[in-house]
């Protein structure tokens, strides 16, 4: 499974990409804001986070028609090849994907909640879909069971799933075992993945005799 830092905090996901096992950096307007930025300093910020280190960085529109939508994929776009326009499963985001695949500008198309929306996103040929499975689950639903089929769905196109809203470990092992393409994850999560007390113990008593 590859794995994304769901984040825009440029100092912890710095020290994180210096790992070199996170491949790179999911954004959006909410994970912007929450870091003190907004939609103006987005281009600033996907340059910090291929400066930091991140193989790929994904950042999304925030326009609602199929042209702006399109305009602004190309602005995104511009930064990097190893930039993926994020764009909201949305009528016109549908619309906007097909075209900005004819560009060849890579689309992922987020805030996923329904295996339909897997479906028309593997008819426009988006480069994937992000569902939201924790969402998903807040909403009532299984949500490994809605991706499972979202996976069935998408199984003999190129549409990868980029699994989001993840907010517990076993939840992405979970996902792994399923054979999910990749996830991303807040910082909070990307350190539990990281760390673990048993391992800690474990090393402890090594260094106690080394
Ligand atoms: C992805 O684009 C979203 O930022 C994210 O994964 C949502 O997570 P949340 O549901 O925990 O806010």
């Amino acid at each position: 499974m590859k794995l994304y830092i769901d984040s825009a905090d440029i100092k912890t996901v710095t020290e994180l990409l210096r790992l070199e096992v996170f491949a790179g950096v999911t954004t959006n307007p909410s994970i912007l804001h929450r870091s003190g930025f907004s939609t103006k300093d987005r281009q600033d910020v996907v340059q910090s986070l291929l400066d930091a280190g991140a193989e790929e960085v994904f950042a999304q529109t925030v326009t609602h028609t199929r042209d702006e939508i399109v305009a602004e994929g190309q602005e995104i776009f511009e930064a990097s090849d190893r930039v993926i326009v994020k764009v909201p499963a949305t009528p016109e985001g549908f619309a906007a994907t097909q075209r900005l695949g004819e560009m060849k500008i890579p689309v992922l198309i987020t805030a996923v909640y329904h295996p339909k929306q897997a479906l028309l996103a593997g008819a426009v040929d988006a480069w994937g879909i992000a569902p939201y499975v924790g969402r998903m689950s807040d909403l009532g639903k299984d949500g490994v069971v809605e991706v499972r089929r979202m996976r069935e769905i998408l199984n003999d196109s190129g549409t990868r799933i980029l699994a989001a809203s993840l907010r517990e470990v076993d939840l992405v092992c979970e996902l792994a075992e399923i054979g999910i393409h990749s996830a991303t994850v807040s910082t909070t999560v990307a350190y539990e993945l990281l760390n673990d007390e048993n391992v800690t113990q474990a090393v402890a008593d090594f260094d106690s005799v080394a």
